[in-house]
């Protein structure tokens, strides 16, 4: 039996396309603010397993908080199971104390989850850069699975380049980066990246050769875009051809993000639509269904 897909106020056009690849049913709580700005829900009373579709930006903490007072009152009024759908899971940088007293995010994050009832994420292109995803499934009960948007980004990246070169951003994109070379029958490179600050990185370009071709970048977040933006520039400076960007999220903070790409010189934009902008030409509904096929 189809299991009953609940939609979160942030992204109903997911729940639906999941819905769509599963042939199941989408209902929607009522969620209001009240005047003073407390989250106020109503949602349908569901036995057996429900999945909730939420995904966390714009407005991370706002999409949390929804998230704990949903997956509470669900569990409350009959819910079993509860398999949040994250396309995207915020606070995954925030997991390691770089400094005496600096909170892990993303561990509290889950045991606020954990608590509120949600027994399974499934989210998409996790950022696992220091953590596998076994030691982020170890931080609380909650089973979670990863999809990943890879395919369907190379695929897409073909309708524009011509068999590109392939390079990821830091040696964390590996992974993306030679699927993709894999699928586009091409080669991949890593180059070497230095966080400064949370605003600030330093990209080593290698001594890759990238004349006259064209050259897909791959990588999981574009959030301010510094980090695919330097990695544009040393590509152009070294004379490559048509460049496209493709992540899976485009968190892409502040106005000037995805302008600053094309003036740096990058000529196709493309992401997923784990949450949606202009450049979302991938739909990660049909992955995500058929996880959920797998695990239900
Ligand atoms: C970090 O390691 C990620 O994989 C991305 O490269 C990063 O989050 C991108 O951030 P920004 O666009 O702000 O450089």
């Amino acid at each position: 039996m189809s299991p009953v897909i609940i939609a979160g106020s942030s992204h109903p056009g997911m729940a639906l396309s999941i819905a769509q690849a599963l042939g199941a049913k989408v209902l929607f709580p009522v969620v209001e603010k009240f005047p003073d700005g407390e989250t106020h829900v109503v949602a349908p009373s569901i036995n057996g397993t429900v999945v909730y579709v939420q995904t966390m930006h714009p407005y991370p903490n706002e999409m949390l908080m929804e998230m704990e007072f949903t997956a509470d009152l669900l569990k409350e009024l009959g819910a079993e199971r509860i398999v949040a759908v994250v396309p995207y899971l915020a606070y995954t940088r925030q997991d390691t104390r770089h400094m005496d007293g600096e909170g892990i995010a993303v561990k509290t994050m889950l045991r606020m989850l954990e608590k509120a009832g949600v027994n399974d994420i499934v989210s998409v292109d996790l950022h696992l850069h220091r953590l596998g995803l076994q030691e982020l499934s170890g931080m609380t009960s909650i089973r979670i699975h990863e999809v990943s948007a890879v395919d369907a980004l190379a695929k897409e990246s073909g309708r524009y380049l011509k068999k590109p070169v392939v390079v990821g951003p830091d040696a964390e994109s590996e992974r993306w980066a030679k699927r993709a070379a894999e699928l586009l029958d091409s080669h991949y490179d890593v180059l070497e990246k230095n966080r400064i600050s949370p605003t600030e990185i330093e990209i080593r370009p290698k001594t890759l050769d990238v004349k006259g071709q064209d050259v897909l970048i791959i990588d999981d977040i574009v959030s301010t875009g510094d980090t695919i933006k330097k990695v544009v520039e040393s590509l152009r400076a070294k004379g490559a051809n048509k460049i496209a960007a493709a992540f899976t999220h485009g968190v892409l903070s502040g106005e000037d993000a995805a302008a600053g790409l094309y003036r740096a010189g990058a000529t196709y934009l493309i992401s997923t639509n784990t949450i949606n902008n202009e450049f979302s030409r991938v739909d990660v509904g049909p992955v995500i269904a058929q996880k959920l096929k797998e695990i239900l």
